[in-house]
């Protein structure tokens, strides 16, 4: 079994309506998604990360990698081939790693094997999940290399649940819609790339509405992934004031 992190990172971050994207955004003293980086690079279980980038990116170049991840990146790749949706970034990604070169000790027998393996795990991280663990990802790995499908860190919704009237801007209550057996989906989400970017294949670009994780293009052709209990503090930074959490999430972690 070999598993691969994957990190889609070639958004523009719209709703943070920074000028520079999120995932470059200061966090204590490192772009954002150099935390996101380290804690995959220091899952046990992982082989290699995988970072997708927009082709446009103009900010990846400018920072001193090596001085930032250490050793562990030679274990790192990087693919200029982001596309307009996440969906289509990480189908882009996955369909470009099994062509490039990886950069590795093991590099052309691992190159081979995912290219024709079933035994290859693709972990997708979002890389605006700075707070994901080492740790939360090697638990991950364990729950499911022998599952038959895959599976998702996810969090059981907590609070009341209102079903709005319409999205005006004074919307009010139509009704309240049970919450139980409802979970938030989080990332990493866990698939074999075979299945992962056929499914992918499959839904692109008419469902790409439809398509905002992983599992939901297993989902659609009726596969049922597994639900792994994450934690609350794998945010994602979304808006400005999840920079301030994960900054303070971040702290008390260390
Ligand atoms: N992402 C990507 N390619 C895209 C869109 C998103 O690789 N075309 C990545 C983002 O960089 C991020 C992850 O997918 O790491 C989760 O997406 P999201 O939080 O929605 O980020 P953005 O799309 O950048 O933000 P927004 O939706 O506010 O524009
Ligand atoms: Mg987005």
């Amino acid at each position: 079994m070999t598993a691969i992190a994957l990190v889609p990172a070639a958004g523009s971050g719209s709703r943070m309506a920074s000028a520079t994207p999120k995932q470059y955004l200061d966090l204590l003293g490192q772009p954002l998604i150099a935390h996101t980086l380290r804690a995959l690079l220091g899952a046990a279980g992982i082989a290699q990360v995988v970072v997708v980038i927009s082709p446009a990116d103009e900010w990846w170049a400018s920072y001193d990698w090596a001085a930032l991840l250490g050793e562990s990146l030679a274990r790192l790749l990087v693919l200029r081939v982001g596309g307009v949706s996440r969906a289509e970034s990480v189908m882009n990604g996955l369909t470009a790693l099994a062509a490039a070169p990886i950069e590795s000790p093991q590099a052309d027998q691992q190159a081979q094997d995912f290219a024709t393996s079933d035994d290859i795990w693709v972990l997708v991280h979002d890389a605006a999940r700075p707070c994901i663990t080492s740790q939360q990802v090697d638990a991950m790995i364990v729950q499911l290399e022998y599952d038959a499908v895959g599976g998702i860190l996810a969090v059981p919704v907590a609070d009341t649940l209102k079903v709005a009237v319409n999205h005006s801007a004074e919307p009010r209550i139509a009704h309240t819609t049970p919450r139980a057996g409802l979970w938030q989906a989080q990332t990493p989400q866990m698939f074999r790339r075979g299945p992962l970017l056929a499914a992918l294949q499959d839904a692109l670009p008419e469902h790409v509405a439809e398509i905002t994780d992983e599992a939901s293009a297993l989902e659609r052709l009726g596969h049922s992934p597994k639900l792994i209990m994450g934690s609350p503090w794998n945010l994602k930074v979304t808006y400005p004031q999840d920079l301030e959490m994960a900054k303070l999430l971040l702290q008390a972690n260390r």
